[in-house]
């Protein structure tokens, strides 16, 4: 990597030695990649969305490919968090790069929880997923209700002293007035966005393509609706954001650095190729020293209106 130039970004408590992370759910617990992807290269791994109990998934078939993207209805199958930290952990140790851990809950307690257990491992960050319904209470998804949003945030960052990003989803009206209720709540940022929700039948048969009927949409699709969300958020307050959605490539990751976000997940792309995000942060440099500049975040927020 050029010595000349800086690509460390500062994301609240958290800092990266490169903007470029995997995304959750896509790179299963770094230990799987790892004969094909140089692990030390990446910024972070963000690992599979992890519960307090071992989680099976959905029925199959769990993925569908569409022409710009893919639906995927895993279901969140998880070791839980216990066995992750015991069998692991320990091999992601092993490089040189940030480890974020992706939680999910059906409660405000579990996320407590959940953020208590993790607080004691040798891990960088959290990221929690509030896509999920609050079962307890109202069943209605934590992160499409400011409140609830606020609550659970507020509730994991009493139990850690880690940084915390929200991990946030596109189905709401006004996703700033999710951004200000979980950074009030003690977020260092937000990372957006999850996927979105889809289906597709199979004409022959009249029956769905997902065993679960519906599942989330990810990959290039994606992407314009992302950054759209991310400059609504920038125009209207300063805050670390993790772009995602859809990047394919360095072009892709540089349009949300400019737009705002200080920092990218790659996703899907994994799948295709599992090499790119270590492309994009070569890519990512040549790009820098093509314009003749020496540090990222000269890029950063720079979008010219
Ligand atoms: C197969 C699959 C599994 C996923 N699992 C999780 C998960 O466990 N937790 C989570 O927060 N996001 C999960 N996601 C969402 C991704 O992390 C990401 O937000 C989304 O796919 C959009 O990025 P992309 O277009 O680059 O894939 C998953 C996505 C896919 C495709």
């Amino acid at each position: 990597m050029g010595r000349d130039i800086n690509l460390t970004v500062k994301l609240g408590g958290l800092e990266l030695k490169n903007p470029v992370m995997v995304a959750s759910g896509t790179f299963g617990y770094g230990e799987e990649y790892s004969w094909l992807v140089d692990l030390n290269q990446l910024g972070a791994v963000v690992v599979k969305g992890l519960s307090l109990k071992p989680k099976l998934g959905n029925l199959p078939p769990r993925l569908v490919e569409t022409p710009c993207g893919l639906i995927n209805a895993i279901g969140l199958e998880n070791i839980g968090v216990k066995r992750f930290v015991e069998e692991k952990l320990p091999f992601l140790k092993q490089f040189d790069t940030k480890v974020i851990v992706n939680i999910f809950g059906y409660s405000v307690g579990e996320y407590a929880q959940l953020a208590e257990f993790l607080s004691s491992a040798s891990i960088d960050a959290l990221e929690i997923n509030i896509s999920c319904p609050n079962i307890k209470e109202s069943g209605r998804l934590f992160g499409t209700d400011p409140k609830m949003a606020q609550e659970v945030t507020k509730a994991v960052c009493q139990h850690t002293h880690l940084p915390v990003f929200v991990k946030l989803t596109p189905m709401v009206t006004d996703i700033t007035g999710i951004v200000e209720a979980v950074m009030e709540a003690g977020a260092d940022g937000v990372s957006l966005i999850n996927t979105i929700p889809a289906m597709a039948v199979n004409i022959y048969t009249r029956r769905p393509r997902l065993g679960n009927v519906t599942g989330g949409m990810s990959g290039p699709c994606l992407k314009p609706i992302a950054l759209k969300l991310i400059w609504d958020i920038v125009q209207k307050m300063r805050v670390p954001i993790i772009g995602i959605g859809g990047i394919t490539n360095y072009e892709d990751a540089l349009e949300f650095l400019i737009v705002g976000a200080r920092a990218v997940q790659i996703g899907t792309a994994n799948f295709v190729n599992p090499k790119t995000s270590i492309e994009i942060i070569e890519g990512i440099q040549q790009y820098l020293k093509k314009q003749g500049l020496k540090d990222i975040n000269e890029v950063i927020g720079t979008l010219r209106i």
